[in-house]
């Protein structure tokens, strides 16, 4: 089962957005990689509410997105009421889409193959839908599959294998999408836009576990997640008394286009 994002529709842009100047950044990048011209044309699997896709489109590039979250795609739509441009959103999974060879210039896959466990389907139909000369970019932030970014992701992760449950994540990640493009002959370039690394609060961390915020987190059983909540909360009281403690996490923004894929 692909994991849709419509339960995280009303919220996903406030835990996700990126400031203004990181935005700016990432979409020249994106348009420098991918060698853009106004003829140029985009797609994106798992486009959601167009984090990535918005300023793009907003420049006036033609662009198709896919999702099997309508509600996602929907944000999108609203977001563009009233403005003209060459956007289509199309409901479907990523590992089967119903669009023909050869026919974009830029596939663009931000924060989409960690999610699908047939992710080497995904990148196959990816590869597929790419024009010969097209440009593929890989978004990623440096996540590997045990998925924790800090001192309380880690404990998470262990409360939960305690309970028999990894909350890794099942689709490819990083390391396993760069080894599979290097394998298929592509040339790759690597940029760094930003640096999101910062400092969080105990308290902050902690509610994104109360509230149940990212897709790891969702797919928890439900019997085992109130358990590992409650043994998360006692460790991090013992181990942090001040929910104000300030707790380092390391993320950045990574783009790695991939040259000579699909050709
Ligand atoms: C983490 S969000 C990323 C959205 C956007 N690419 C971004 O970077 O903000 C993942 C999106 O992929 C969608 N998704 C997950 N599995 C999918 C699949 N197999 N096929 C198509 N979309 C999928 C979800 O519904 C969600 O909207």
């Amino acid at each position: 089962m692909p994991i849709s994002f419509d339960r995280a529709a009303d919220f996903y842009d406030n835990t996700r957005t990126l400031a203004p100047e990181v935005s700016e950044r990432l979409t020249a990048e994106i348009l420098r990689l991918g060698r853009a011209t106004p003829n140029t044309t985009f797609f994106e699997p798992g486009i959601g509410t167009g984090r990535i896709a918005l300023p793009i489109v907003e420049r006036g590039f033609a662009y198709t997105g896919v999702d099997v979250s309508e509600a996602m795609m929907d944000k999108l739509r609203q977001k563009l009421e009233g403005k003209a441009h060459r956007l289509r959103l199309i409901n479907a999974d990523a590992t089967a889409l119903p669009l023909e060879d050869n026919s974009f210039d830029v596939a663009i896959a931000p924060h989409i193959l960690h999610l699908i466990a047939d992710w080497q389907t995904a990148m196959d139909e990816l590869r597929r839908v790419l024009k010969p000369s097209g440009v593929f970019i890989y978004f990623h932030h440096p996540t590997n599959k045990t998925a924790s970014r800090d001192a309380i992701g880690r404990q998470w992760r262990e409360i939960l294998l305690g309970y028999g449950y990894d909350s890794g994540f099942t689709g490819g990640v990083t390391e396993d999408v760069l080894d599979r493009l290097q394998e298929q002959g592509a040339t790759l370039e690597t940029v760094v836009v930003a640096d999101l690394s910062r400092e969080s609060t105990v308290d902050s961390l902690m509610r994104a576990y109360r509230d149940r915020i990212y897709s790891n987190m969702w797919r928890v059983p439900d019997d085992i997640y109130p358990r590992a909540l409650a043994d998360l909360e006692a460790w991090a009281a013992q181990e942090f008394p001040d929910p104000n403690q300030p707790i380092a996490s390391q993320d950045n923004i990574s783009l790695t286009a991939a040259y000579h894929w699909a050709g």
